[in-house]
């Protein structure tokens, strides 16, 4: 059954071209049951959720930048020779608060849904995640937040990736390409090392055939190019810097182009920056600390500019968000 936490929403993808494709995405607080949990790097693992009954139907409608809560206070540690050490001391930390995820994929079929969830291993929650094995149950509160959007006539999204942020942008591309056929999509996925890209890393056919890096992207028919910041695959450098050349020596229109970003708060503010000096719309992915992540804790708090105005309001990362306008965030410096 659904459990209405917030009185409901009702999300649209795109102003007019979405419309038939309308849907009312309803919350609530449900159990998953974990399909499986792959190491894909050092300490990037891809989690398979798969939902039943109106769980299912609840995230056949989740959108690419939406997010669930996981409680994930019982999941079993991990042995102690696969804890990093840098994480041994916060090992044992009791988890309270569920954390957020973003969806880097949702497949529906046959009366399931199974949600991915690409996560990087960082504190005791994240930890305790890479212990969840196949068969065992999680609790799930989502889907949460607002979802990207595209604004009509646009010709070209650009989407850049930081660390964990290649999740959403990795549905995104599904669905963009899915439902805007005539939309070039290309990905900007950058890291500071090789190691730390949140990818498989391997060329499959497809990717090989058509000559693009990244087999998470090209499997959508989406080029991409990465960036290191030290040169350890692909540009050597920092993704922005990547995309601001990439901008220079491609003459698009800014009118025509969208650029979503997901990744490290630092980045968002230089995309936004970007975005700003080529006139060109960009819809970014804030994180915040989030206690309840459905409006009532007040702890996720983003500064937004008020429109023709000086003055600035906060809104809440968890409702309003956790998509925004880049022009509407004040970066803390
Ligand atoms: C809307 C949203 C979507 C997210 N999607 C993903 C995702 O798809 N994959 C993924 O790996 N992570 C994602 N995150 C971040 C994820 O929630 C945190 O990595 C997780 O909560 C860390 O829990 P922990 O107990 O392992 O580490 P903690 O001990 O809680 O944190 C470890 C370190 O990470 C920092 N940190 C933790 N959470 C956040 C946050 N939300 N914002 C900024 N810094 C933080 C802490 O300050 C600390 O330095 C998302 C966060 C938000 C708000
Ligand atoms: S996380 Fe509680 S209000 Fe946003």
């Amino acid at each position: 059954m659904f459990i209405d936490l917030t009185g409901g929403g009702f999300s649209v993808h795109c102003a007019d071209a979405m419309e038939e494709t309308r849907k009312v995405t309803h919350k609530g607080s449900f159990v998953a049951v974990v399909r499986d949990n792959k190491q894909i790097g050092q300490r990037h693992y891809r989690l398979g959720l798969e939902f039943e009954a109106d769980a299912a139907e609840a995230f056949a409608g989740a959108e690419p930048g939406q997010f669930a809560q996981l409680d994930l206070a019982a999941a079993p540690l991990p042995p102690a020779e696969a804890v990093p050490k840098d994480l041994i001391d916060e090992s044992g930390r009791k988890i309270l608060l569920r954390r957020p995820f973003s969806f880097a994929d949702v497949v529906s079929k046959g009366g399931k849904t199974v949600v991915d969830i690409l996560y990087g291993v960082v504190g005791p929650a994240t930890l305790r995640m890479t212990g969840l094995s196949a068969g065992d149950s999680v609790s799930v509160i989502g889907p949460l937040g607002n979802g990207f959007r595209v604004p009509e006539g646009k010709k070209q999204a650009l989407l850049v990736t930081g660390g964990m942020g290649a999740g959403p942008l990795e549905y995104l591309a599904k669905v963009l390409t899915a439902d805007f056929p005539d939309l070039e999509v290309i990905a900007f996925a950058g890291a500071k090392t090789a190691k730390e890209l949140p990818f498989s890393k391997r060329l499959d056919e497809i990717s090989q055939g058509l000559g693009f890096s990244l087999a998470e992207f090209a499997r959508y028919g989406v080029k991409s190019l990465m960036a290191t910041d030290d040169g350890s695959a692909g540009y050597h450098g920092l993704v922005t810097d990547c995309l601001a050349e990439w901008l220079g020596q491609h003459r698009l229109v800014g009118a025509d182009v969208i650029i979503y970003s997901c990744g490290p708060e630092q980045m968002l503010a230089r995309i936004a920056e970007i975005a700003k000096e080529k006139n060109i719309d960009c819809q970014i992915s804030m994180e915040r600390m989030m206690a309840c992540g459905i409006g009532v804790c007040q702890s996720c708090a983003v500064e937004c500019k008020v429109d023709g105005s000086e003055k600035t309001v906060y809104k809440l990362c968890c409702e309003d968000g956790p998509v925004f306008d880049s022009r509407e965030v004040v970066f803390s410096s």
